[in-house]
């Protein structure tokens, strides 16, 4: 287990619990925190977030909703995406 820091910018919005097959979209929802959503299946982009520190594990290969690109600008999708450690996530996404 570690810990997810849930961030607006730089506003603290909550912290959860990471558990190894959970995506971060589900942990911050049983915290009350809403991250937008569509197919959550990697596929829309809509769940996009910045990742501001730790790694977050992407589906290979990289499902349609994101790119090696936007991955390189932070973004990270928090329907699919799986906390490798500790991490820092802003709603606010790289695009
Ligand atoms: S909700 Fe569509 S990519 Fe995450």
């Amino acid at each position: 287990m570690a810990t997810i820091r849930f961030y607006r910018g730089e506003l603290l919005l909550g912290v959860a619990e990471s558990q190894s097959d959970t995506p971060i979209l589900e942990l911050a929802e049983a915290i009350g925190i809403d991250i937008p959503r569509n197919c959550t299946s990697g596929n829309c982009g809509t769940c996009m977030c910045r990742l501001k520190s730790g790694v977050v594990s992407m589906p290979d290969p990289l499902p349609a909703g994101i790119d090696e690109d936007l991955i390189e600008d932070g973004a990270t999708l928090t329907c699919v995406g799986i906390a490798d450690g500790p991490v820092d996530i802003d709603l606010i996404p790289p695009i």
